[in-house]
Protein backbone atom coordinates (compact mmCIF):
# COMPACT_ATOMS: atom_id res chain seq x y z
CA UNK A 1 0.00 0.00 0.00
CA UNK A 2 1.52 3.11 -0.69
CA UNK A 3 2.51 5.76 2.11
CA UNK A 4 0.05 8.56 2.94
CA UNK A 5 2.48 11.87 3.46
CA UNK A 6 -0.09 14.63 3.43
CA UNK A 7 0.37 16.23 6.46
CA UNK A 8 -2.43 16.17 8.64
CA UNK A 9 -3.46 19.48 10.21
CA UNK A 10 -2.20 20.04 13.33
CA UNK A 11 -2.50 22.87 16.49
CA UNK A 12 1.57 23.31 17.42
CA UNK A 13 1.08 24.35 21.27
CA UNK A 14 3.42 27.42 23.06
CA UNK A 15 6.13 25.41 24.64
CA UNK A 16 6.38 22.59 21.45
CA UNK A 17 9.00 22.91 19.12
CA UNK A 18 8.47 24.61 15.45
CA UNK A 19 7.19 21.97 12.96
CA UNK A 20 10.28 21.81 10.43
CA UNK A 21 9.99 22.49 6.76
CA UNK A 22 11.73 22.93 3.92
CA UNK A 23 10.24 26.04 1.60
CA UNK A 24 10.49 28.32 -1.54
CA UNK A 25 10.01 31.93 -0.83
CA UNK A 26 10.25 35.05 -2.34
CA UNK A 27 13.90 35.48 -1.17
CA UNK A 28 15.04 31.96 -2.03
CA UNK A 29 14.86 28.58 -0.59
CA UNK A 30 15.00 28.26 3.27
CA UNK A 31 14.87 25.63 5.71
CA UNK A 32 13.15 26.67 8.75
CA UNK A 33 13.56 26.35 11.34
CA UNK A 34 16.69 25.49 11.04
CA UNK A 35 18.57 28.98 9.56
CA UNK A 36 17.12 30.94 11.74
CA UNK A 37 18.85 29.79 14.85
CA UNK A 38 20.33 32.35 17.10
CA UNK A 39 17.08 34.58 16.20
CA UNK A 40 13.56 34.96 16.83
CA UNK A 41 11.54 34.92 13.55
CA UNK A 42 8.05 36.15 13.56
CA UNK A 43 6.43 33.33 11.24
CA UNK A 44 2.93 34.77 10.02
CA UNK A 45 0.28 33.36 7.90
CA UNK A 46 -2.05 35.88 5.29
CA UNK A 47 -5.00 34.03 3.22
CA UNK A 48 -4.54 35.81 -0.09
CA UNK A 49 -2.38 37.53 -2.30
CA UNK A 50 -4.15 40.88 -3.72
CA UNK A 51 -6.54 41.36 -1.48
CA UNK A 52 -7.01 44.45 0.63
CA UNK A 53 -6.69 43.11 4.21
CA UNK A 54 -3.10 41.24 3.66
CA UNK A 55 -2.07 44.21 1.12
CA UNK A 56 -2.60 46.61 4.70
CA UNK A 57 -0.84 43.90 6.70
CA UNK A 58 2.11 43.52 4.32
CA UNK A 59 2.66 47.07 3.94
CA UNK A 60 2.90 47.57 7.66
CA UNK A 61 4.93 44.96 8.75
CA UNK A 62 7.54 45.37 5.57
CA UNK A 63 7.64 49.54 7.16
CA UNK A 64 8.63 47.97 10.58
CA UNK A 65 11.18 45.51 9.60
CA UNK A 66 14.35 47.57 10.40
CA UNK A 67 12.44 47.83 14.42
CA UNK A 68 12.25 44.23 14.37
CA UNK A 69 15.69 43.52 13.49
CA UNK A 70 16.76 45.82 15.93
CA UNK A 71 15.95 42.93 18.44
CA UNK A 72 16.97 39.88 16.58
CA UNK A 73 13.75 39.35 14.85
CA UNK A 74 13.23 37.98 11.51
CA UNK A 75 9.84 38.30 9.82
CA UNK A 76 8.31 35.06 7.08
CA UNK A 77 5.51 35.31 5.37
CA UNK A 78 3.11 32.66 4.35
CA UNK A 79 0.26 32.50 1.93
CA UNK A 80 -1.17 29.51 0.19
CA UNK A 81 -0.31 31.05 -3.30
CA UNK A 82 2.23 30.91 -5.48
CA UNK A 83 5.81 32.24 -6.32
CA UNK A 84 4.92 34.15 -9.29
CA UNK A 85 1.67 35.03 -7.50
CA UNK A 86 3.79 36.46 -4.54
CA UNK A 87 6.07 38.06 -6.62
CA UNK A 88 3.57 39.84 -8.89
CA UNK A 89 1.46 40.97 -5.64
CA UNK A 90 4.75 42.37 -3.59
CA UNK A 91 5.67 44.13 -7.47
CA UNK A 92 2.35 45.90 -7.31
CA UNK A 93 2.47 46.82 -3.35
CA UNK A 94 5.74 48.89 -4.44
CA UNK A 95 4.58 50.58 -7.48
CA UNK A 96 1.16 51.31 -6.89
CA UNK A 97 -0.91 51.08 -3.14
CA UNK A 98 -0.46 53.86 -0.94
CA UNK A 99 -1.78 53.13 3.14
CA UNK A 100 -1.41 55.47 6.36
CA UNK A 101 1.21 57.07 4.84
CA UNK A 102 3.32 54.23 3.36
CA UNK A 103 4.24 54.30 -0.40
CA UNK A 104 6.61 52.66 -2.78
CA UNK A 105 6.97 50.02 0.33
CA UNK A 106 9.36 47.34 -0.63
CA UNK A 107 8.59 43.75 1.14
CA UNK A 108 12.60 42.51 1.70
CA UNK A 109 11.36 39.46 3.86
CA UNK A 110 10.84 35.90 2.77
CA UNK A 111 7.08 34.91 1.76
CA UNK A 112 7.03 31.65 1.34
CA UNK A 113 4.86 29.24 -1.16
CA UNK A 114 2.84 26.99 0.23
CA UNK A 115 0.27 26.18 -2.56
CA UNK A 116 -0.02 22.22 -1.28
CA UNK A 117 -0.81 23.93 2.25
CA UNK A 118 1.66 21.51 3.68
CA UNK A 119 3.20 24.10 5.95
CA UNK A 120 0.23 26.01 6.61
CA UNK A 121 -1.89 22.76 7.72
CA UNK A 122 1.42 21.97 10.38
CA UNK A 123 1.06 25.19 12.09
CA UNK A 124 -2.89 25.01 12.14
CA UNK A 125 -2.88 27.90 9.50
CA UNK A 126 -6.23 26.20 7.89
CA UNK A 127 -8.88 26.06 10.01
CA UNK A 128 -11.48 24.85 7.84
CA UNK A 129 -14.67 26.38 10.12
CA UNK A 130 -13.14 29.48 8.74
CA UNK A 131 -11.90 28.58 5.44
CA UNK A 132 -10.40 25.35 3.87
CA UNK A 133 -8.77 27.03 0.98
CA UNK A 134 -7.06 29.82 2.82
CA UNK A 135 -5.01 30.46 5.70
CA UNK A 136 -6.25 32.24 9.06
CA UNK A 137 -3.98 35.27 10.07
CA UNK A 138 -1.46 33.13 12.44
CA UNK A 139 1.51 35.07 13.84
CA UNK A 140 3.86 32.27 15.29
CA UNK A 141 6.49 33.92 17.96
CA UNK A 142 9.68 31.61 17.98
CA UNK A 143 12.64 31.79 20.35
CA UNK A 144 16.13 31.40 19.20
CA UNK A 145 16.25 27.34 20.06
CA UNK A 146 13.25 26.91 17.42
CA UNK A 147 10.69 26.83 20.30
CA UNK A 148 7.33 28.20 19.70
CA UNK A 149 7.12 30.96 22.36
CA UNK A 150 3.56 32.83 21.42
CA UNK A 151 0.52 32.21 18.86
CA UNK A 152 -1.94 34.35 18.00
CA UNK A 153 -4.89 33.93 15.31
CA UNK A 154 -7.35 36.14 13.39
CA UNK A 155 -9.77 35.23 11.29
CA UNK A 156 -9.92 36.23 7.88
CA UNK A 157 -11.39 39.74 8.20
CA UNK A 158 -9.85 41.42 10.92
CA UNK A 159 -5.97 43.02 10.27
CA UNK A 160 -3.75 42.45 12.97
CA UNK A 161 -2.43 45.00 15.51
CA UNK A 162 1.32 45.26 14.68
CA UNK A 163 1.90 47.54 17.47
CA UNK A 164 0.98 44.64 19.53
CA UNK A 165 3.45 42.04 17.58
CA UNK A 166 6.20 44.69 18.15
CA UNK A 167 5.05 44.89 22.22
CA UNK A 168 4.84 41.07 22.05
CA UNK A 169 8.04 40.44 20.51
CA UNK A 170 9.73 42.85 22.96
CA UNK A 171 8.32 41.46 26.27
CA UNK A 172 8.81 37.91 25.20
CA UNK A 173 12.28 38.94 25.22
CA UNK A 174 12.18 41.13 28.38
CA UNK A 175 10.59 38.55 30.50
CA UNK A 176 13.95 35.66 29.29
CA UNK A 177 16.12 38.46 29.96
CA UNK A 178 14.83 39.79 33.56
CA UNK A 179 13.29 36.57 34.86
CA UNK A 180 10.15 38.82 35.55
CA UNK A 181 6.45 38.27 34.32
CA UNK A 182 4.98 41.87 32.41
CA UNK A 183 1.15 42.84 33.20
CA UNK A 184 -1.64 43.88 31.30
CA UNK A 185 -0.73 46.57 28.69
CA UNK A 186 2.48 46.70 29.95
CA UNK A 187 5.37 49.07 28.13
CA UNK A 188 9.26 49.38 28.36
CA UNK A 189 9.42 51.61 31.40
CA UNK A 190 6.55 50.28 33.11
CA UNK A 191 6.56 48.08 36.40
CA UNK A 192 7.00 44.63 35.48
CA UNK A 193 6.05 41.39 37.81
CA UNK A 194 8.18 39.40 40.04
CA UNK A 195 7.40 36.00 39.35
CA UNK A 196 4.81 34.33 42.64
CA UNK A 197 6.85 33.32 46.03
CA UNK A 198 7.35 30.20 46.15
CA UNK A 199 7.89 29.45 49.72
CA UNK A 200 6.31 31.02 53.03
CA UNK A 201 9.55 32.47 53.66
CA UNK A 202 9.57 34.09 50.67
CA UNK A 203 6.03 35.73 51.26
CA UNK A 204 6.63 36.96 54.78
CA UNK A 205 10.09 38.06 53.38
CA UNK A 206 8.55 40.02 50.77
CA UNK A 207 5.78 41.57 52.58
CA UNK A 208 8.16 42.71 55.68
CA UNK A 209 9.55 44.95 52.78
CA UNK A 210 13.04 43.01 52.47
CA UNK A 211 13.68 42.95 48.37
CA UNK A 212 13.39 45.69 46.05
CA UNK A 213 10.06 45.13 45.36
CA UNK A 214 6.25 46.79 46.16
CA UNK A 215 4.31 43.74 47.29
CA UNK A 216 0.52 44.83 47.27
CA UNK A 217 -0.23 41.43 48.96
CA UNK A 218 2.06 38.34 49.10
CA UNK A 219 1.13 37.03 45.03
CA UNK A 220 1.46 40.13 43.61
CA UNK A 221 4.67 42.17 43.79
CA UNK A 222 5.93 44.48 41.66
CA UNK A 223 9.51 46.05 40.68
CA UNK A 224 10.75 49.14 38.17
CA UNK A 225 12.49 47.94 35.22
CA UNK A 226 13.92 51.42 33.27
CA UNK A 227 13.01 51.66 29.77
CA UNK A 228 16.92 51.67 28.99
CA UNK A 229 17.65 48.43 30.96
CA UNK A 230 15.00 46.78 28.69
CA UNK A 231 15.96 48.17 25.65
CA UNK A 232 20.07 47.31 26.62
CA UNK A 233 19.10 43.79 26.78
CA UNK A 234 16.44 43.51 23.21
CA UNK A 235 18.98 45.36 21.28
CA UNK A 236 21.79 43.31 22.28
CA UNK A 237 20.63 39.91 21.55
C1 LIG B 1 -8.25 40.45 2.72
O1 LIG B 1 -7.07 40.29 3.02
O2 LIG B 1 -8.73 41.50 2.38
C2 LIG B 1 -9.17 39.25 2.83
C3 LIG B 1 -8.68 38.00 2.53
C4 LIG B 1 -9.55 36.93 2.60
C5 LIG B 1 -10.86 37.10 2.99
C6 LIG B 1 -11.32 38.35 3.32
C7 LIG B 1 -10.47 39.45 3.24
Amino acid sequence: MEENTTPQLSMPRIGDPAPEFKAVTTQGDIQFPQDYSGKWVILFSHPADFTPVCTSEFMTFASMEAQFDQINTKLVGLSVDGLYSHIAWLRTIKEKVSFNGMSGVEVKFPLIEDITMDVAKKYGMIQPGESSTKAVRAVFFIDPKGIIRTILYYPLSVGRNFDEIYRTAVALQTTDAFSVATPADWRPGKEVIVPPAGSCGVAKSRMDGDEDMTCHDWFFCTKKLSEEAVWDAVRQN
